[in-house]
């Protein structure tokens, strides 16, 4: 099924049937350099897809057909463009540059949002320096982040890749999963007289949240008694939230809550006080560095041309692979050992926003939307699925994250992670015909299992180093991507009632396995019913 409004982009891809990324390169010397951009301290080459200028051009085109300039605007200024929820999507406001008044519903939300960030400095600076102390007067040494989906992945994934920003002498370790064996690794070796948990939930209603953050508070209750009591809880826990009643309801002091917005999506939240973790791990310098890293990128975002826009050029390839080509899924690769939780942020960022199939006023769409994000960092992946990616039948389009400075000390390593990395790449453009493999004395029977098709689409995001500007640089370039092609796929990116159901179901099994119901399965379907019985019989 395709979309008819992209008939054009579809005689394009029937023009280009056929042709090769060889034969793209060798007809136009200029290629890598048209088919990139620069912005911030990034470099995007998008010139191994399989398209072509005109190609391009239609595809700019129908982002100015589709409004995306009036959409940029709309989202920047505070519009309620999270139509199905009536909200402002405002997330730029959490990283603009300090004294820029942002009025959005009557409020300066940008006195608010520094207002925060000012809270959330001084705490990180007491912890960090030992002036706060648990209830029995020792020092913090480790935090515990309880939360889940953005708040979860985004300070995760960003503790884990300023690995080299963070403090030893303050560990920071996270819990999502409901299931107990998160919590019990989280908690492993740790004292309780210095641990610090962050309970970090939008809602502050999320059943795996509450779960965890009770189970935490008994462990820290139980283990502290008599020095700590239940008194502990206010010098060791504090908490993340929209939501100052259910956080006051958990019995979490208001001043020691962090708040922030409705307008903060979930898994747009992480330079909100989301963040505090981050904040925590790696100072309140390193946070506004990587703050300010994010407000590049949105204000290349807001003002560059479509043409010369980052983020735009990344998602308008991705909508050519997705809509056009019809490539399901997006492989995100980083050569970069820090970044191995990217891909899995990212999957929540891309899925959970464009992973619909109504446009925004509730008609079915007719063509794609959202790709299958997945990924692991270099060089493990090329030991494991790269084989499918440079020979299998199935097209894997690839986003390539590379640096031209190590991060470690083992440095001399890293001119081959990059070897390795420029070389994939190479790889699944360009291939290696049969009649090259046959011409370097390979067997004929053999030559076909050596051939390499090519013609594989990549694209290679490329910066001097990983640091914590850098990463807010990137990852502002993957929010707005997603933003630019929900826009071409005219859904809402901000919504998530796909989440919904299954939270329901889940509600109402849980009683039927903790004996609360009435015990009868008869009304369930009979798939259900036996997986219960046979769940019963093995507990
Ligand atoms: O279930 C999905 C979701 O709503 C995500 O969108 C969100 O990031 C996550 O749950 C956690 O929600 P909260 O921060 O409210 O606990």
């Amino acid at each position: 099924m395709t979309d008819p409004r992209t008939t054009d982009l579809h005689q394009h891809a029937e023009r280009l049937r056929g042709t090769t990324l060889r034969a793209l390169f060798a007809d136009d010397p200029e290629r890598a350099e048209r088919f990139s951009v620069s912005a911030a301290d990034l470099h995007l080459d998008c010139s191994k897809q399989l398209l072509d200028a005109p190609a391009l051009d239609a595809l700019l085109e129908l982002a100015r057909e589709r409004g995306l300039a009036e959409r940029i605007t709309a989202m920047f200024a505070g519009e309620h463009v999270n139509t199905t929820e009536d909200r402002a999507v405002l997330h730029t406001a959490l990283r603009r540059p300090p004294g820029e008044p942002l009025v959005v519903d009557g409020q300066d939300v940008a006195a608010e949002v520094e207002a925060v960030l000012v809270r959330m400095s001084a705490f990180a600076e007491r912890v960090r320096s030992g002036d706060w102390t648990g209830a029995t007067g020792r020092t913090i040494t480790h935090v515990v982040n309880i939360g889940i989906g953005g708040s979860d992945l985004g300070p995760r994934m960003v503790v884990r890749a300023l690995r080299h920003w963070t403090d030893p002498s303050l560990q920071v370790r996270f819990v999502a999963n409901v299931d107990g064996a998160d919590l019990e690794a989280a908690l492993d070796g740790l004292d309780p007289a210095r641990t610090l948990f962050v309970v970090c939930s939008k809602t502050f209603t999320t059943a795996e949240t509450l779960a965890n953050a009770a189970a935490a508070r008994s462990w820290l209750v139980d283990a502290l008694g008599a020095d700590g009591g239940d008194g502990a809880v206010a010098q060791h826990f504090v908490a993340v939230s929209t939501n100052a009643d259910e956080v006051r309801a958990f019995g979490i002091d208001a001043d020691n809550m962090f708040g922030f917005w409705d307008w903060v999506g979930g898994r747009y939240s992480l330079t909100s006080a989301v963040g505090l973790s981050i904040m925590l791990g790696v100072g309140p310098e390193r946070f506004r560095e990587l703050l300010a890293g994010f407000a590049q990128v949105d204000e290349h975002f807001r003002t560059a041309p479509v043409e010369a826009n980052l983020p735009v050029l990344l998602a308008l390839v991705g909508y050519w692979n997705r809509e056009v080509l019809d490539h399901a899924t997006l492989a995100v690769l980083p050569y970069a050992q820090d970044l191995e939780l990217l891909p899995a942020y990212l999957q929540q960022l891309d899925m959970e926003s464009n992973g619909k199939r109504v446009r925004r006023d509730g008609t079915p769409v007719a063509g794609q939307t959202g790709p299958i994000v997945w990924g692991q960092p270099g060089t493990n992946g090329q030991h494991a699925f790269y084989q499918l990616l440079h020979q299998g039948t199935t097209v894997v389009p690839c986003d390539f994250l590379a640096f031209s400075q190590p991060l470690s000390r083992f440095a001399d390593q890293h001119d081959v992670l990059m070897a390795n990395c420029f070389a994939q790449s190479q790889a699944l453009a360009f291939g290696r015909t049969q009649e090259e493999v046959e011409a370097s004395g390979v067997d004929a029977a053999l030559a076909p299992h050596r051939t390499f098709p090519g013609d594989r689409p990549s694209s290679t995001l490329l910066a001097a180093e990983l640091s914590p500007r850098t990463l807010g640089q990137i990852v502002a370039v993957y929010e707005h991507k997603v933003l630019v092609q929900g826009v071409l796929w005219d859904v809402n990116s901000f919504d998530q009632w796909g989440v919904e159901l299954g939270k329901t179901l889940a509600t109402a099994l849980q009683a039927r396995l903790d004996g609360s119901g009435n015990g009868d399965d008869s009304d369930l379907d009979g798939s259900t019913r036996r997986l219960l019985e046979l769940y019963r019989a093995g507990r």
